[in-house]
């Protein structure tokens, strides 16, 4: 597949048209970023790693039920996925307070959340991504009730497969951000799911593997989603 004209160049990924009209083409970049792109690096290898999980998971998903934009991947920083009209909502999903969570409102960091939550930021950097409640998504024409019921159904089924895949890796899944977009009538899962987008904890020691590494200054950011990648490897020859 040809990749064409730049589309359009988000923090980590690069989306290019294609030959055909339903087809776009996303390289995983090795750029990092943090805190709305005041912290910004570039780690060789990194855009591999997010695109090797991210293919991984679509994979595991679509299998589950889950409709994504996955199509396959062309190398292995670059994934053929279906063209969708993005709806400009991080939708994220906490099984543990953390983050910003901890930051705005009186929870202990670490704190189990049981039902998990499932919240909604507006997707807008100018803006600073802000949290949107349900009255303002219908108002802007973003989703209707329905979708939007939709939307959180997918993503607490989402967050099960996930949570409960991390458990197996000796991981805590903490919480994560996906964004949905429209293919045809139906709502789809779009963007990617990887280290840059979730935050997993040793279920041991606590330590992060994931973009707070890079965020807080933790360490080696490159060897902790090595890890990840590693240990879904070591998964997959057990498993498959
Ligand atoms: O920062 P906050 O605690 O709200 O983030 C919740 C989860 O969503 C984290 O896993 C974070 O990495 C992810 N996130 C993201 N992109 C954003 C905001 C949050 O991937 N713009």
């Amino acid at each position: 597949m040809a990749k064409k004209e730049l589309l359009y160049e988000g923090k980590a990924k690069s989306v290019y048209g294609t030959d055909n009209p339903d087809e776009l083409i996303a390289v995983f970049r090795d750029d990092i970023t943090a805190f709305n792109g005041e912290k910004k690096d570039q780690f060789s290898g990194k855009g591999v790693y997010n695109a090797t999980v991210s293919a991984f998971f679509f994979s595991m998903l679509e299998e589950k039920g889950i409709k994504t934009h996955f199509i396959g991947m062309i190398d292995e920083r670059t994934m053929l996925v279906s063209k969708l009209k993005m709806i400009p909502l991080e939708v994220i999903g906490r099984n543990r307070a953390a983050g910003s969570l901890v930051k705005k409102f009186p929870f202990e960091n670490g704190q189990v959340l049981n039902p998990p939550l499932v919240v909604t930021d507006y997707k807008n950097d100018e803006r600073g991504d802000p949290p949107i409640c349900d009255d303002i998504i219908y108002a802007l024409g973003l989703l209707t009730p329905e979708e939007l019921k939709e939307v959180r159904e997918m993503a607490l089924k989402i967050n099960k497969i996930l949570f409960e895949f991390f458990d197996k890796l000796g991981l805590v899944f903490v919480d994560f951000k996906i964004e949905f977009g429209r293919l045809g009538d139906e709502i789809v899962l779009g963007d990617e799911i990887s280290m840059d987008s979730m935050r997993l904890w040793d279920k041991e020691t606590g330590e992060s593997f994931d973009k707070d590494v890079y965020r807080f200054g933790k360490g080696d950011v490159m060897s902790a989603y090595g890890r990840v990648v590693e240990k879904i490897e070591e998964w997959k020859r057990q498993n498959i």
